[in-house]
């Protein structure tokens, strides 16, 4: 039987009455109609109220999300079984009776996915979207272009998604030790606008903002690919198969910039995000370096260096994000090129999120060493293509968003934080779930719940005794807390033996 000790994220505060409710049916996830909002006596947005007595459940809410954080709480408390979608119907349940009382730390509690390294299925978008929902996740971060493929179908443009959406195979293992000759099966996948429609639509009414993602200048060998002439030397190239940062930026003349406001007009039609970002990481000018027309771009531009043309290039399509009603968000090298409203999403450490925010900018926190969860679980030589940080479920339970080194006085720049799922080696959505889960609980905890009383061993347990039955209830592949299964063994495929960092 479930008791306010099984909830996860923890709540706020709960206080644990005596006996148990009987409830004939269940709440659905997205079924918070029993809740009244009253936003007056609960300041905090998202935050709810549960009373639950023998004699019935009552909620009240800040608002729509408040009522719906409300319903996973009550969904979790009727144990696991209310997780599995035969069971939906199937009573009477029972719920411990007592208070609670919650409301989450940070507002951006937020997850990326790439669906351009590995295409990612809608259904696979949309389940990922109920799996966010249940852990109080709000923000689903879609990186929806790269060197190794364009996802979005653009009208004006269709050879982004007939060429840029399709590879001829993908690099075997990681780099640098993997077989940089691919492995000869074809890649590829886009979404249609009415996909991305649903998508919208479907988060929307999990109360989870899809934040996409145009990445400018570099990363866009795809696009360079459908359309030689945004590139710098206009000759073809192919959609790249390859794992790492490819030299083939875009050119920064006036028709490229123009292809991209035409772009980004239409993801800002279909997404109803304030936010959109438009990436601006690792950007190499080898190819600006060496074109004497980029060279006198440049000049004519009155910028002292081709170099300065990244954040140029970035800040051009940020002002025409404003003209759309649209803040920018861009990763933490293009900080000092974004316009003062602009987000900066700090991934190469903690520093560049320090600076950006004691410069005025919000800032999400995404760092490398801690939360990208693409990064290897453990040293077992079974896990599955062990690149990056080794980072376990406990050490991402131990993050912590704001920086230590962040004055106080700029602590509310820290709109929350990100974890990030690089697609390199996750080719599946069974891929997917081994790497998110459970890391992805500890995280919605870290962004969730209050700082004070976390406790790693209280944790760990509850994620075994409570939470794994319910991510099995909902069929997700999780790693488990013992160890990789056998098949998620990849014996064979280079670049098992050493770990990056
Ligand atoms: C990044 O990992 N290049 C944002």
């Amino acid at each position: 039987m479930t008791s306010f000790d099984a909830l996860l994220p923890r709540p706020v505060r709960v206080r644990p009455g005596p006996g148990r409710c009987t409830v004939a049916s269940v709440v659905t996830a997205t079924d918070p109609a029993s809740v009244a909002l009253d936003p007056a006596r609960l300041p905090h947005p998202g935050a709810y109220r549960l009373s639950i007595t023998p004699d019935g459940v009552r909620g009240v809410a800040a608002d729509a999300a408040g009522a719906f954080h409300a319903c996973q709480t009550v969904r979790q408390l009727l144990g696991p079984d209310a997780f599995r979608a035969a069971d939906i119907h199937r009573g009477p349940w029972t719920l411990p009776c007592g208070e609670i009382e919650d409301h989450p730390r940070f507002g951006w509690r937020g997850v990326l996915l790439d669906v351009a390294r590995h295409f990612l299925p809608k259904a696979a978008v949309l389940r990922f979207l109920d799996l966010m929902a249940a852990h109080k996740l709000n923000v689903l971060h879609l990186h929806l272009t790269d060197d190794q493929g364009w996802r979005v179908e653009v009208p004006a443009y269709p050879r982004l998604t007939e060429v840029g959406a399709w590879r001829a195979g993908s690099w075997t293992g990681r780099r640098p030790d993997g077989d940089p000759t691919h492995d000869g099966r074809p890649h590829g996948g886009f979404y249609s606008t009415d996909d991305l429609r649903e998508i919208v639509a479907h988060a929307r009414a999990r109360h989870v903002t899809v934040v996409p993602e145009i990445d400018v200048p570099g990363h866009s060998q795809a696009a360079i690919a459908a359309y030689p002439e945004l590139g710098v030397t206009g000759d073809p190239v192919p959609v790249w198969h390859a794992w790492g940062v490819s030299e083939h930026v875009l050119t920064p003349s006036e028709s490229t910039v123009d292809f991209y406001r035409t772009v980004l007009d239409h993801v800002a039609d279909v997404f109803d995000s304030p936010v959109v970002c438009l990436g601006g990481d690792e950007v190499p000018t080898t190819q600006w370096h060496a074109s004497p027309a980029v060279q006198q771009r440049a000049a004519d531009l009155g910028l002292d260096s081709v170099d300065a043309l990244h954040g140029w290039f970035v800040g051009a399509l940020a002002g025409h994000l404003a003209t759309r009603g649209r803040r920018a968000l861009g990763w933490d090298e293009v900080a000092g090129a974004l316009p003062p409203d602009a987000i900066v999403a700090s991934w190469r450490g903690e520093a560049a999120g320090v600076a950006a925010a004691l410069a005025g900018h919000d800032v999400v926190m995404c760092p490398e060493q801690h939360v990208y969860l693409d990064h290897r679980q453990s040293d077992d030589p079974d896990e599955p293509i062990p690149v990056g940080y080794r980072r376990t479920l406990a050490d991402v339970y131990g993050y912590e968003p704001i920086p230590a080194a962040l004055p106080a006085t700029a602590h509310d720049r820290v709109l929350g934080a990100q974890a990030q799922l690089w697609s390199e080696h996750l080719d599946s959505p069974r891929g997917l779930d081994y790497a998110a889960f459970p890391r992805l609980a500890a995280f919605a905890e870290v962004v969730w719940s209050p700082r004070a009383g976390r406790d790693p061993a209280e944790f760990l347990d509850r994620v075994a005794t409570h939470h794994l039955p319910r991510l099995d209830a909902l069929g997700v592949e999780y790693r488990p807390l013992s160890g990789p299964h056998p098949w998620q063994r990849r014996p064979g495929v280079p670049g098992r033996v050493r770990a990056d960092r």
